[in-house]
């Protein structure tokens, strides 16, 4: 892979900078506000692939996080993974040849990470991937899929965790380019903490502090068949029978629920997706939280509440080794003995993992500067 290209004296850097879908926001915030303070270096273009385009699902967290209005937006929408793969790519390349970034900034692992990638590296653009060399050892997750694609063709990847460079090494990429920085989700968790805090959503929704538990769940593992989803939710009500069980529902979720379980209404306190303040104020006074996200696990780890994952792996295994997160699985009768021996004995492990200090998206940005600029 040739070396990037640098910004020549007189020019600023130019950073293309991808987001499309939920998780991508908050970690895009931090690096957009930097690039911000750094203006008289840095020239960003913010895109929104649209691959989220609901007011719940992103325009919310663009007002909570105070993310610029994205500079475009490319309307892919929803479709299947090759469809909207394939919309972003297109979309995305002509985009690329008209603005010739010096280098293209994606987060994650959605489907906008692994198109927004493919369409820079094979015009010669040099991408930087946030949240590298992360693992589930599971290729039936889409996302598995897209993380491996994209870490290959990277030039810079920056990581959350230790094992992920032992990862990446694995897989043959080069030492020099992989950066551990810490995590810029946790940059912004630890900035809106106390404001979150102070919206006291579990009160609104008449909740004590630390008398409820919160429950998200999308996967395809968990949601796409309807003898796990029927299974579920039959534990689920019964906990929600002793503690309340709070469920801001996936889009995707809905959906499973209407087309496998027609008309069924889970016996929980069910609700539409919500703002990231409201979901960061509920987490932060919940007794626990189970969920199969990706990003949760860490979050829970960053405010020391107890995380149960409904899933067999985790590519995050920092939050299990030194936080607060135990992976139980997707087997109903399992978790809900997972449930009751929490319950029984609540976890006071509260570690924080290196560099989980609200400084990755300045350290990120520190070596782009150094590596692109002229300086
Ligand atoms: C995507 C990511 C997943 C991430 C999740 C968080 C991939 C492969 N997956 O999965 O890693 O954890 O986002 O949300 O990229 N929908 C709406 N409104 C929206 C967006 C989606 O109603 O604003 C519905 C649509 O019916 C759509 C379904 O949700 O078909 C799934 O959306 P999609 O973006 O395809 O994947 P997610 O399952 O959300």
């Amino acid at each position: 892979m040739p070396a990037p290209e640098r910004a020549n004296p007189n020019e600023k850097i130019r950073v293309l900078a991808v987001a499309g879908a939920r998780p991508n926001f908050m970690k895009i915030a931090p690096l957009m506000h930097e690039f911000k303070a750094r203006s008289d270096r840095f020239d960003p273009t913010l895109v929104h692939t649209g691959q989220h385009y609901d007011q719940a699902m992103s325009d919310s967290f663009f007002r909570d996080l105070g993310i610029p209005e994205p500079d475009v937006n490319l309307g892919v929408g929803s479709g299947s993974h090759a469809v909207q793969t394939a919309q972003v790519l297109m979309k995305i390349e002509e985009l690329l040849i008209e603005q010739r970034p010096h280098v293209v900034l994606v987060v994650g692992d959605v489907n906008s990470t692994l198109a927004a990638t493919l369409a820079a590296i094979k015009l010669h653009i040099p991408v930087a991937h946030v949240e590298a060399g992360l693992r589930s050892w599971d290729r039936d997750m889409p996302e598995e899929l897209n993380r491996i694609l994209t870490d290959s063709v990277s030039h810079w990847l920056f990581t959350t965790e230790a094992v992920a460079a032992e990862n990446l090494a694995r897989e043959g990429v080069s030492q020099e380019k992989v950066h551990f920085v810490g995590n810029v989700m946790i940059d912004t968790l630890l900035t809106h903490r106390e404001q979150a805090k102070k919206l006291g959503t579990a009160r609104r929704l008449g909740l004590e502090t630390n008398r409820y538990a919160v429950l998200t769940l999308h996967r395809p593992s968990n949601v796409d068949s309807p003898e796990q989803l029927r299974r579920l939710f039959e534990v689920l009500g019964k906990l929600n029978q002793e503690l309340p069980v709070v469920f801001p529902a996936h889009p995707r979720t809905t959906n499973a629920i209407e087309q496998h379980l027609g008309g069924f209404k889970p016996d929980l306190h069910m609700s539409g997706p919500l703002g990231y303040l409201d979901f960061l104020s509920l987490m932060t006074d919940a007794q626990m939280v189970l969920t199969d996200s990706g990003g949760i696990q860490e979050e829970t780890t960053a405010l020391g509440v107890p995380c149960l994952t409904l899933r067999d792996s985790t590519e995050r295994p920092v939050t299990v080794s030194e936080g607060t997160n135990t992976i139980v699985g997707t087997d109903p009768s399992e978790i809900e003995k997972a449930i009751e021996k929490l319950r029984a004995a609540p976890a006071t492990k509260q570690r924080q993992p290196a560099l989980w200090d609200g400084n990755a998206a300045a350290r990120i940005v520190d070596i782009l500067e150094k590596d692109l600029g002229n300086s």
